[in-house]
């Protein structure tokens, strides 16, 4: 069974996917954790983002692989490397690219295949799993979004202000939103749940409810 969960950034997809499929005893995937791994790929070996074609023929040398709650690149633990602001931004670069989006998408069926498993992502319920069992799509306002991710990096000793968080997050979602395949919307058969005045723990609540009904 595949269960998908699509939104933008900072409205707790991640955290709520890991969770859920714990209380199922599902897997889980993080779908932006590969944009991310391919946009460092490229930066490493200096590759310019906005050369397609320098991009796809890059993609023939690169392996991906995501045991649960890590990402490895050729072999290499990259977990903690892809989390930086200027990886987030080559990501969502690198997403726009068709061939980068048809890499990922078959890397992602073949890892789903014959799991139960919750995916998460900006198109994977209407682009790569659009015969998932369930569908939602996760939304909240862009301040508390910002707001939201400006603390976890507070968390983690890195002090950046709300204004420049919800300045790149904008930038981010209008790419991801804009771009021409597999644009970041809602399934038509997705359930909408906007979490701006929930908990995370609420959250899980309701999907965990909406899937066991
Ligand atoms: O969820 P995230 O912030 O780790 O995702 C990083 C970028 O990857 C995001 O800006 C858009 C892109 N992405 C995508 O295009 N499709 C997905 N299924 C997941 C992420």
């Amino acid at each position: 069974m595949i269960i998908t969960i699509d939104g933008p950034s900072g409205v707790g997809k991640s955290t709520v996917t890991k969770a859920l499929a714990a209380r199922l005893g599902f897997e889980f995937l993080d779908t932006g954790a590969m944009y991310r791994a391919v946009a460092l790929a490229m930066q490493r070996s200096g590759v310019s983002l906005d050369d397609f074609a320098a991009v796809e023929s890059a993609l023939s040398g690169m392996r991906i692989e995501m045991p649960p709650g890590r990402v490895l690149l050729n072999g290499e633990d990259v977990t903690a490397l892809i989390r930086s602001p200027e990886v987030s931004q080559g990501a969502s670069k690198v997403a726009v690219i068709p061939a980068v989006r048809h890499f990922l998408a078959a890397e992602q069926r073949r890892i789903a295949e014959g799991r139960d498993i919750v995916c998460e992502g900006r198109d994977q319920g209407t682009f790569v799993f659009p015969n998932a069992e369930r569908k939602f799509f996760l939304t909240a306002d862009s301040r508390v979004r910002a707001e939201r991710r400006a603390n976890e990096l507070k968390a983690k000793g890195q002090d950046v202000s709300v204004e420049q968080v919800l300045a790149e997050q904008t930038e981010r979602d209008h790419r991801d939103a804009e771009r021409d395949l597999a644009p970041m919307v809602p399934a038509q058969d997705a359930i909408p749940v906007d979490t701006t005045h929930l908990s995370i723990a609420e959250v899980i609540e309701q999907l965990e409810s909406h899937i066991r009904r």
